[in-house]
């Protein structure tokens, strides 16, 4: 096992570019069980979050062909429907494939992906909603079993906003015979951008980006070309390592159209954001002041504060002057980076959702353990700014969503290494 060491206490200063995005380029790897033919996609991120989902579609007989970040893509005959547990256990987002692989094959084995380092995050209202389009479902021997003979179209009320299970849905409901309305649908810009590649395919999909998404079924969906757009947690994360080392950075290709929830709090802590272009794709300064301010942090499914960073706001807030009030309103269990800041001499109490966080005028190193993806990225943040040399044991989360963080901070001027354990 990797794990990275990190010299804290340099300014980053330079130009960074933002990778494609790993939340938006999941599901769209996957929309490409819903063609017989070569879709291309282009900008897709080398994660290792990407490398399990090409596992998966490669065991299910999808041929890929791969280029630098441009995959070919099609599924002409399966051969299997299955999802299995080996992989779906590695990475809960597996389960993305039920909606296409149910409605293009009229059969789909996922296994159930259990529990998460952040919550329980069960996928009852994925197969709510399936089952009321028709398909018969039935849960065995830990995997979802799901048979139809044609989904059709139906009204779902999703009763939490979900960000997949919305992907999944609306997915199966592109070839379903009929329309279906989804209502109380995730707004995150990873669906609408879903919604884009669909219609691009052939599907007829108003709304979304908004709570209400209207499919009308199609009979066949032919291939798509499509970018994938920037990732706008990569963008907010090098937003607050400018903003902890007091740094000055470029940030390129940065979705900040997508970021207006974080780019407001990070104006309020006292960090200079200026957009370079005005919309989409453009690029943005970001300058760190020498006193942070605390700013109180709720999350919610977007356009509210993202859960993706709030593991990252919470290092800053730990070395912001004043008192801040973190609340994780997604995930019940998302607060486990709080002991490993705390390791490095964060002042954080939690009490429930809130995380009450004292901000400090400096954070120490210490030898710190990655539990998830944001919680490492949380750690990356505290390491250049606290006082010595941090080092951040299981590091591969890190890997899952961030692309050559460590070759992009180095050229920003952190003294940061990968060494193996
Ligand atoms: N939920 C249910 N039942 C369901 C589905 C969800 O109760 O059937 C609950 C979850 O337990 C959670 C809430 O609904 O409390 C929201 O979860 P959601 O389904 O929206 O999360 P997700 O689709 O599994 C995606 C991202 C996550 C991100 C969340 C929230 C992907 C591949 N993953 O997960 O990304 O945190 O939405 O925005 O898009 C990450 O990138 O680090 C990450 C965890």
């Amino acid at each position: 096992m990797d794990k990275i060491l990190i010299e804290g206490g340099n300014r980053l200063i330079g130009e960074v570019s933002i990778s494609g995005s790993k939340n938006a380029a999941l599901p769209i790897l996957s929309a490409a069980l819903l063609t017989d033919d070569w879709n291309t996609f282009y900008n897709v991120p080398k994660l290792k979050d990407i490398a399990t989902i090409k596992t998966l579609l490669l065991h299910i007989g999808t041929e890929i062909d791969e280029d630098g970040s441009t995959l070919k893509i099609r599924t002409r005959n399966p051969e299997t429907t299955e999802a299995p547990y080996e992989l779906v256990k590695t990475m809960r987002a597996s389960a993305i494939v039920l909606g296409p692989l149910l409605t293009r094959f009229k059969r789909a084995r996922v296994s159930l992906p259990g529990g998460c380092a952040i919550g329980a995050r069960p996928m009852n209202l994925h197969l709510l909603a399936l089952e009321k389009m028709g398909a018969d479902i039935k849960i065995e021997s830990g995997y979802i079993d799901a048979k139809t003979d044609r989904l059709k179209g139906a009204k779902i009320y999703f009763d939490i906003s979900t960000v997949t299970g919305t992907e999944n849905i609306m997915m199966a409901a592109a070839l379903a015979d009929g329309t279906t309305i989804l209502e109380n649908a995730a707004c995150e810009p990873e669906v609408a951008e879903l919604a884009d590649v669909l219609n691009k395919m052939g599907a007829n999909i108003k709304g979304a980006g908004t709570d209400c998404i209207t499919i009308k079924g199609v009979d066949r969906l032919k291939p798509a070309t499509h970018t994938v757009m920037p990732d706008r947690i990569e963008a907010g994360t090098f937003m607050i390592a400018a903003g902890m080392t007091k740094g000055d950075i470029l940030i390129k290709n940065c979705p900040m159209h997508n970021l207006e929830a974080l780019t407001v709090k990070l104006r309020e802590a006292g960090v200079e954001i200026q957009a370079e272009s005005a919309s989409g794709g453009g690029a943005v300064r970001i300058k760190g002041n020498n006193s942070l301010r605390s700013v109180d942090i709720k999350t919610l499914p977007y356009p509210g504060f993202p859960t993706d960073m709030q593991a990252q706001i919470m290092a800053m807030m730990s070395i912001a002057n004043g008192l801040s009030i973190i609340t994780e309103n997604v995930f019940e269990n998302r607060f486990m980076h709080v002991s490993e800041l705390k390791r490095m001499g964060a002042d954080i109490r939690i009490e429930g959702r809130n995380a009450i966080v004292k901000g400090r005028s400096s954070l120490n190193s210490a030898p710190v353990m990655a539990t998830d993806l944001r919680a490492s990225a949380s750690l990356i943040l505290a390491g250049l700014a606290a006082e010595g040399v941090t080092e951040i044991s299981r590091v591969y989360h890190l890997d899952r969503g961030y692309e050559k963080i460590e070759e992009k901070l180095l050229k920003l001027g952190a003294k940061i290494k990968r060494v193996k354990e």
